[in-house]
């Protein structure tokens, strides 16, 4: 394993734009032309920084550039970028980015810190950087770091340029350099910083500026770019909420400590569909691709016991199937408890108002748990009628056959509707082994999996009896 080592280059900067100073709030974004105490935007108190702001004569240049119209329906000379797209060896990746990298598109990677974003892209750019230039630049980590994780995961990358640097100057240097790069990695955005800037790095200002130089840069030289951004405690990218706005494709790499497998999920894309996910397992030697989620999530499986449902659901374009557990507790608190974990709280509480009002079953002074199996999280409403059908198995303290897999979305009359892509759900579900379907009355799907349908809530109960 060998990876090109990139020599430390000259820190002259290139030819700066016209700059103006402006104070930005940290907490809304408004700017300001001078310092105050108080933010105009929101009210907040103590929130402004100082930013530069480039104003790229370009700009002015372009004004007497003739305007190209929009028909471009014959134009021979049109290159469509999204036939063109680097692919990786990683169909899970391929996929969540609607089929591989764009050129010159620009993809931000968040999530918690440990989760494996660097691995993921370690493994990725060494991948690329078989077939096409690729440069990756940590921040976090030295070069005898990067080496030692390259080796751990084992991948071959003769051609892999890495580096070690935190200066936006230095990166713009870099890719002058180096000008048949065509995939950059950045790990991560918060350690790169701008001299132009006094903020520290990692603040709104420098994220902000650093973030829009390296798009520009994308954009004008058709390079393709991965940021890596940190998250906050909340949760979201770190940093301005502009920068989900400004970059092409935001992708998650999420999961939960204590399991192996992780979720990668493109929450926008502007060359694929959103909410895709690919998943992938932590392993000793780096990421591995799952194929199979359903098998993954369903494998252990506990068998007999009351509360536990079958979901087939879809993710993105895939169908993936899950167990759905709930239980039912006699409450000692004068306000019963209602907990979920990877389903929507408020979704819980309409589907109980719905199965004491519509179906009979009485959840007043009961505590109820509802959790749904392997760290997944659901917001399908689909999921309603196993949620029901785990409650109902709860409550009345009765397992549900384990052949049975349920989807249906349930109305506040009590209705099972139908859901989109019954078929698909059903084939998964034959191909896993599952003899009978409880699902909604849908015309024209054609299954060999036998199938209940179900038009009101009292017809589920009547199933699980
Ligand atoms: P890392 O990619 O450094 O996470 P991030 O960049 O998101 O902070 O991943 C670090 C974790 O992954 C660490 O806890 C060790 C684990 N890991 C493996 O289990 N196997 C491996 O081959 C590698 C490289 C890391
Ligand atoms: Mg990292």
């Amino acid at each position: 394993m060998s990876i090109n080592l990139l020599k430390g280059c000259r820190t002259g900067h290139l030819p700066m734009a016209k700059v103006a100073v402006r104070f930005i709030c940290q907490v809304c974004g408004t700017s300001h032309n001078r310092w105050n105490g108080k933010c105009e935007g929101c009210g907040e108190w103590n929130t402004l920084v100082e930013e530069v702001v480039e104003k790229h004569r370009a700009l002015v240049a372009s004004a007497s550039a003739p305007i190209p119209s929009l028909y471009t329906i014959d134009d021979p000379t049109l290159v469509d970028l999204t036939k063109v797209r680097y692919s990786t060896s990683f169909g899970e990746f391929n996929r969540v980015c609607g089929g591989g990298i764009v050129p010159g598109s620009v993809i931000l990677v968040g999530g918690d810190p440990g989760i494996g974003k660097s691995t993921l892209l370690l493994q990725i750019a060494c991948d690329v950087s078989g077939h096409t230039p690729c440069l990756y630049l940590s921040g976090e980590e030295s070069v005898q770091q990067l080496q030692m994780r390259a080796k751990r995961v084992g991948v071959k990358a003769e051609h892999l340029q890495i580096g070690s640097c935190t200066s936006l100057e230095e990166i713009q240097n870099l890719l002058a350099r180096h000008k048949n790069t065509k995939l950059l990695v950045v790990d991560s955005i918060q350690t790169i910083s701008s001299d132009a800037l006094e903020a520290a790095a990692g603040s709104v200002s420098q994220v902000r500026a650093c973030s829009q130089s390296l798009i520009h840069l994308a954009k004008k030289q058709g390079i393709s770019v991965i940021l890596v951004g940190h998250v906050t405690k909340e949760g979201t990218i770190a940093g301005p909420r502009v920068l989900e706005h400004m970059v092409d494709t935001v992708l998650y790499f999420e999961g939960e400590r204590h399991y192996d497998f992780r979720i990668l999920r493109a929450v926008k894309n502007r060359f694929g569909a959103t909410n895709e996910i690919g998943l992938f397992a932590m392993e000793q030697h780096g990421l591995a691709e799952v194929t199979n989620p359903s098998a993954l999530f369903l494998s252990d499986r506990a068998q007999g016991i009351s509360g536990t449902a079958v979901f087939a659901g879809i993710e993105g374009t895939r169908p993936v199937l899950c167990e759905i557990q709930a239980l039912v507790s006699k409450s000692y608190l004068g306000m019963p408890r209602r907990t979920t974990v990877g389903w929507d709280s408020a979704r819980l509480a309409m589907i109980l108002a719905v199965l004491e009002s519509r179906a009979g079953f009485t959840f007043g002074s009961m505590d109820v748990y509802l959790n749904v199996v392997g760290g997944l999280k659901i917001n399908e409403p689909a999921a309603d009628l196993a949620v029901a059908a785990a409650l109902i198995s709860a409550i009345i303290n009765k397992p549900i056959n384990p052949s049975y897999v349920f989807f249906g979305e349930i109305g506040l009359g009590g209705e099972v509707r139908p859901v989109h892509q019954t078929e698909a759900r059903l084939k998964e579900a034959e191909k896993l082994g599952f003899l009978k379907a409880l699902c909604a009355q849908k015309k024209g799907v054609e299954t060999s999996l036998p199938i209940a349908r179900l038009e009101l809530l009292k017809d589920l109960s009547r199933q699980l009896a």
